[in-house]
């Protein structure tokens, strides 16, 4: 098994290019579905989770090749509706096939998800927006059983919770669907608006992008064309390095990157002490005179990211005075605390606040990651302690960090790869 071995403290300098977002590739790979046209795909990061997606997608019949951060893959001889356990058990997000397969073949049966390491993360929200419009469901087996034997059929939905999975599966479901879909209080991330404006390049009518109510014409069953697609930037590795450069109070520039998606993650960077110069895709920080503790909450886009607690929880570590940082969305998303105390910290938990006593001098330690976004928590903890981090289990960062620790290196961080 393969781990971190990082030697600290150390400081950072020089530029890295972010990768393509994880959460956009998925979603825009699953909604090739709707077609049978061979279609682009660039800036798709070569990350675990997207390995896994791809051969879900083999699995059913589709083929495609990766090379380098291009994928181009082919639905016409999709000869199956089944996304199986053994496939979707790795990949949480396998779900999202769950609309496409509907819309195309009136049918689907997708293993059942379940919870993952940060939370129970049910899917009935998923359900109820694709019953309106006119599928039933059963759970048997573990596996959901979906049937709409006379067709999607536009209709009105409104989220009862923003969910990004939930709005994503009732979009790719609508464009297929007979008529008009409403769907209100839909997920306003950014690779929300990119999922839509891939599915009206492929020929749908959809108004209110990047509002919360989205109104999609369906084609009525037939089949889209789509065009090639450039993955947009991945925020979340964006706002990761931020939280690398600010624990270390090191000036960095990131390329390749949209600061507006990260609008929230710089305001709070503001607070802390940090200084921005924007280029055009482009964005360096500052050192600051001072790293002052500052509080978070957790919420829907355009507010704090749920999938850059850790790594802020992290940068606070080094921040004077007391912070707070309340997680809203995940019910167990604070695994990373207990591994980061080991270093040394001062975090305690009192429901799903997690309050961080600064600055502590962090000495290096044997951790262990339990999530994607923890993982990278305890790397950029190690990234101030003294000696050398340990972190294991780093199969979890595979999942969604393209070449991390080569990018560190780069910047100046002096971590290996090694195995057990
Ligand atoms: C997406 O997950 C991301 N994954 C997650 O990224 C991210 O943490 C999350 O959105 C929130 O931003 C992908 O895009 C592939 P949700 P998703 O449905 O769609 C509740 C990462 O590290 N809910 O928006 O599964 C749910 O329990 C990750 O890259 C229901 O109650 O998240 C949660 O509290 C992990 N019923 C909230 O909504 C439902 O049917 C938001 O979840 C669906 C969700």
């Amino acid at each position: 098994m393969d781990y971190f071995e990082i030697n600290g403290p150390c400081k950072l300098h020089g530029k890295v290019k972010i990768s393509g977002a994880k959460n956009s590739s998925l979603p825009i790979i699953a909604s090739t579905l709707l077609s049978k046209n061979g279609i682009k795909i660039t800036n798709v990061p070569n990350v675990k989770d997207i390995n896994t997606l791809l051969d879900l997608m083999e699995d059913i019949g589709s083929t495609f090749t990766m090379n380098k951060n291009q994928v181009y893959i082919n639905n016409e001889n999709i000869n199956s509706y089944k996304a199986d356990y053994n496939i979707v058990k790795k990949l949480r997000a396998s779900i999202l096939l769950l609309g496409p397969l509907l819309a195309r073949f009136n049918k689907c049966d997708i293993s059942f998800p379940g919870g993952c390491a940060i939370g129970t993360r049910p899917v009935d929200l998923h359900l109820q927006a694709l019953e309106s419009m006119g599928a039933t469901f059963k759970i048997k087996n573990g596996y959901i059983y979906g049937a709409a034997p006379n067709g999607l059929f536009g209709s009105e939905f409104e989220f009862s919770k923003k969910t990004v999975g939930g709005t994503e599966n009732a979009l790719m479901a609508a464009s297929l669907a007979k008529g008009k879909t409403t769907l209100k209080n839909v997920a306003l991330e950014p690779e929300i608006e990119q999922l839509c404006n891939f599915l009206v390049e492929g020929g749908i009518e959809i108004n209110g992008i990047g509002t919360n109510t989205l109104e999609v014409n369906g084609s009525g069953g037939k089949l889209l064309n789509f065009k090639s697609c450039e993955i947009i930037p991945d925020r979340i590795e964006a706002g990761t390095f931020l939280c690398a450069a600010g624990i270390t109070n090191s000036s960095i520039t990131l390329e390749n990157i949209n600061a507006n998606h990260i609008q929230s993650v710089i305001n709070k960077l503001k607070e802390v002490g940090f200084t921005f110069s924007f280029g055009e895709n482009s964005l360096t920080i500052n050192k600051a005179k001072k790293l002052s503790g500052c509080n978070i909450e957790t919420l829907e886009h355009p507010g704090f990211p749920t999938d850059l607690q850790a790594q802020f929880m992290a940068l606070c570590l080094n921040c004077e005075g007391e912070s707070n940082v309340k997680e809203n969305l995940f019910e167990n998303r604070f695994m990373h605390i207990s591994e980061l105390n080991r270093m040394g910290a001062d975090i305690t938990v009192n429901g799903n606040v997690a309050h961080i006593i600064g600055p502590k001098n962090l000495t290096g330690a044997n951790v262990m990651a339990s999530d994607l976004r923890a993982s990278s928590a305890l790397i950029i903890g190690a990234l101030i302690a003294k000696g050398t981090t340990n972190v294991d289990r780093i199969y979890h960062l595979d999942r969604g960090y393209e070449n991390f620790e080569e990018k560190l290196s780069k910047l100046g961080v002096k971590i290996s790869r090694l195995r057990k």
